[in-house]
């Protein structure tokens, strides 16, 4: 290149660069809408009491923050709401030290910090974030949305397990089959409260012999709902968790299960059936 040809190679670079910048720009405020929810001012003083009391230290959002305590990036998609109030107001009621290792400190926050508080993390929640970070610490039994894969089995997975972000097939027309299926799948998923292993209480409890405890409950006195089979008792469990409680301050407060009362909407009628099956299986 002479001279010349090398000035305007330097011009039209940097015309092209700038050009490139401009529309990368303007397409990342365009997108901002698309990609994130609205910003209320409650998401916003939400925000502010997440700064104001550090959770930062111990957790991460987008995989920033520290890494001592789970990501909480997809959190209201792992537990309902009823829970996250319960367990933001006092920790120590969910998770005890000698068992778990670690502890999260009460916070001392007011009810209305606490609303906050979740509405914005649910405004996290809800923003597109592309899968990324693509291996957050998750809180006990949760699994990422989309595959089938716990926390126990992602870090184990190694080179043998199926990658984050692959979907599970589901094999047949097996109703048992199906229903497992949305145990592991639904939104949040099922597993990320409640394992089918005797004794193993998470957020919510254990549903080892399921059927069996229901049968018994249905005839005695302390069964407040209004099931008369077990089918119809695993139903109305899932529909109304309200309706009866399993007893355990670890599980419901004043009368309302920590179980989010939002199936009745997020899964179909069919994907109910086939829960119903599956549930009816564990006895
Ligand atoms: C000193 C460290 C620390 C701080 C500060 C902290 N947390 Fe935690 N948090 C933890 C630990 C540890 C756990 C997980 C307990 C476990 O699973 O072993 C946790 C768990 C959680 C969970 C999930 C509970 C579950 O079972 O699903 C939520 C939600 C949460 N924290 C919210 C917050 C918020 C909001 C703040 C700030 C107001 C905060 N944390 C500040 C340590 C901390
Ligand atoms: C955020 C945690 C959470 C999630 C997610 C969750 N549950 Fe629950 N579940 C609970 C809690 C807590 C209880 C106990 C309080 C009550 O009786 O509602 C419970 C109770 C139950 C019971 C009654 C258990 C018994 O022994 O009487 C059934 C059945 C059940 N859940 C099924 C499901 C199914 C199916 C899903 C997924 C579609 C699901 N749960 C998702 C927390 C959860």
């Amino acid at each position: 290149m002479n001279k010349r040809q090398t000035r305007q190679f330097a011009i039209w670079s940097t015309v092209a660069a700038t050009v490139a910048f401009l529309v990368l720009t303007f397409d990342t405020h365009r997108q901002v809408p698309v990609l994130t929810g609205e910003i209320t001012p409650q998401v916003t003083r939400g925000k502010d009491v997440w700064h104001e009391n550090n959770c930062i230290n111990c957790h991460t959002l987008f995989g920033e923050g520290a890494y001592y305590a789970p990501d909480l990036t997809k959190i209201t998609q792992h537990r309902g709401e009823a829970y996250l109030k319960a367990f933001i107001r006092d920790p120590s009621n969910f998770y005890d030290e000698q068992r778990h290792r670690r502890l999260m400190p009460a916070q001392d926050l007011s009810d209305e910090d606490i609303d906050a508080l979740i509405a914005f993390l649910d405004w996290v929640a809800n923003v597109d974030n592309q899968g990324w970070p693509p291996r957050p610490i998750l809180v006990t039994g949760a699994t990422i949305p989309g595959t089938a894969m716990s926390t126990d089995q992602l870090s184990h997975a190694g080179d043998h397990g199926a990658p984050p972000g692959a979907r599970p097939v589901a094999e047949g027309n097996d109703p048992i089959a199906l229903g497992e299926h949305v145990f592991r799948t639904a939104t949040p998923s099922c597993t990320a409260c409640h394992s089918i292993a005797p004794g193993v209480d998470m957020a919510g409890p254990s549903l080892a012999g399921l059927s069996a405890r229901a049968e018994k409950l249905l005839g005695g006195p302390d069964y407040k709902g209004s099931a008369t089979d077990v089918a119809s008792f695993i139903r109305e469990s899932i529909m109304e968790p309200s309706a009866h409680l399993t007893p355990g301050p670890m599980f419901s407060a004043n009368g309302v299960s920590f179980m989010p009362d939002t199936y009745g909407k997020e899964l179909t009628p069919e994907q109910i059936d086939q829960l119903v099956a599956y549930l009816s299986t564990l006895r």
